[in-house]
C-alpha cells in the first residue's frame, strides 16, 4: 500500500486515466517477453501470434461494444486521435462552406479543437448546444439547432465535466431525420456501463484504453463499415496500402486503411486483456454499483 502525504493511497482520478489490473500488465509483459514481433508482415512464429492476438484484441472491442463486424473497430493512439480521423477523412471530404456541426459547450477539447481545425478549413460553421439550469444538455435547443445544413452532430455520452448522460438513440434519431452523422464521444462510458452501438445507432463512436483499465498510446475509433468504406486514408505509410508505384498507391479496406504504420501491438493486446478484466466483473454490475447513492 502507497502512502502519500502521510495518508494510505485511495486513487480516485479513473475519469482521467484508470490503474491496470494484474492482467493487462501480465498481457503487456507477456507480449514483450514472450512473442515479441510485428504484425501483418512477417511470417515466423512469433509474428504470427503477435497478429492473431492483435486481431483477437480488435475481436474482443468489437464484441463489447456490439460492433455487427470486428473491422468495423479501427485502432488509434487514443479518442482525440480518433476524432481528428474522423475530421481529417470524413470531415474534410464531406464538409463544405456553410454546412453546419453541431457540438455541445461540455464538449472535451478533443471533440471541440479537430472540428475548429476543420471549420477554418472548409468553412463549415460550428453551432453549440447549451446546457439547462440541472447541467444536462439542452435537448430541446439540439433539436432546434438541426437543419438541412447540419452534417454532424458530435458530442459526449457521458460528461467527463457534470457525469450527465445524453440520450444518444434519441439524438441519432433527430439527428438523421436531417440527414446528419453522429460521432458519439464514448471515453467516459464504455468504461462505466453496457455500450451496444447497435443500440446507440450512431455512425462513429470513439474511446481511449487508458481510462477503461487499458494501456496508455491506445484507443479506437468505431464507425459504421460503409462509412468506413467511403473516407480516405487519414496517415500514410505501410500497412494501410495494398499496391505502392512510386507515383501513386492503392489503399487497403478498413481498418488497415486507417492504421498507418506498426501499431501499438502490446497495448492493444493489453487492452484486450482490459476488456476481459471488465466483461469478467461485468458491465451492468459496473455500472449498478457506480449508480448507490454514497452512504457518507
Ligand atoms: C469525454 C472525453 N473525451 C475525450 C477525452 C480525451 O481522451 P484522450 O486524452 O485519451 O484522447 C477525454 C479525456 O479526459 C474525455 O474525458
Amino acid at each position: 500500500m502507497q502512502e502519500v502525504h502521510g495518508y494510505k493511497l485511495v486513487y480516485l482520478d479513473n475519469a482521467a486515466t484508470s490503474q491496470k489490473p494484474a492482467s493487462v500488465l501480465k498481457a503487456l509483459r507477456d507480449y514483450y517477453e514472450g512473442y515479441n514481433a510485428n504484425v501483418h508482415r512477417g511470417v515466423h512464429a512469433l509474428s504470427a501470434k503477435a497478429t492473431d492476438e492483435y486481431e483477437l484484441a480488435r475481436k474482443k472491442v468489437a464484441d463489447f461494444i456490439n460492433s455487427p463486424s470486428d473491422r468495423d473497430v479501427v485502432f488509434t493512439r487514443n479518442a482525440s486521435e480518433a476524432i481528428n480521423l474522423v475530421a481529417y477523412t470524413w470531415g474534410l471530404t464531406n464538409l463544405k462552406e456553410g454546412d453546419e456541426i453541431v457540438l455541445s459547450v461540455a464538449e472535451h477539447h478533443s471533440n471541440l479543437v479537430p472540428w475548429q481545425l476543420v471549420s477554418q478549413k472548409t468553412g463549415a460553421v460550428l453551432r453549440f448546444v447549451d446546457l439547462t439550469s440541472e447541467e444536462t444538455l439542452d435537448l430541446e435547443q439540439l433539436k432546434g439547432l438541426l437543419n438541412e445544413r447540419t452534417k454532424l452532430v458530435s458530442t459526449f455520452h457521458v460528461s467527463n465535466v457534470l457525469g450527465c448522460i445524453n440520450p444518444i438513440a434519441d439524438i441519432v434519431e433527430w439527428a438523421h431525420a436531417v440527414g446528419a452523422k453522429v460521432l458519439v464521444d464514448a471515453c467516459q462510458s464504455v468504461p462505466h456501463m453496457a455500450v451496444d452501438v447497435q443500440a446507440l445507432g450512431a455512425d462513429f463512436l470513439v474511446a481511449s484504453s487508458h481510462k477503461m483499465c487499458g494501456p496508455t498510446g491506445m484507443g479506437f475509433l468505431w464507425g459504421k463499415s460503409e462509412i468506413l468504406e467511403s473516407m480516405p486514408p487519414f496517415l500514410g505509410g505501410g500497412e494501410m496500402i495494398v499496391d505502392v508505384f512510386l507515383d501513386r498507391s492503392t489503399y487497403a479496406s478498413p481498418p488497415s486503411r486507417f492504421e498507418a504504420g506498426t501499431p501499438a501491438i502490446g497495448e492493444a493486446i493489453g487492452l484486450g486483456a482490459a476488456v476481459d478484466y471488465l466483461n469478467r466483473i461485468g458491465m451492468d454490475r459496473i455500472h449498478e454499483y457506480e449508480v448507490l447513492p454514497l452512504n457518507i
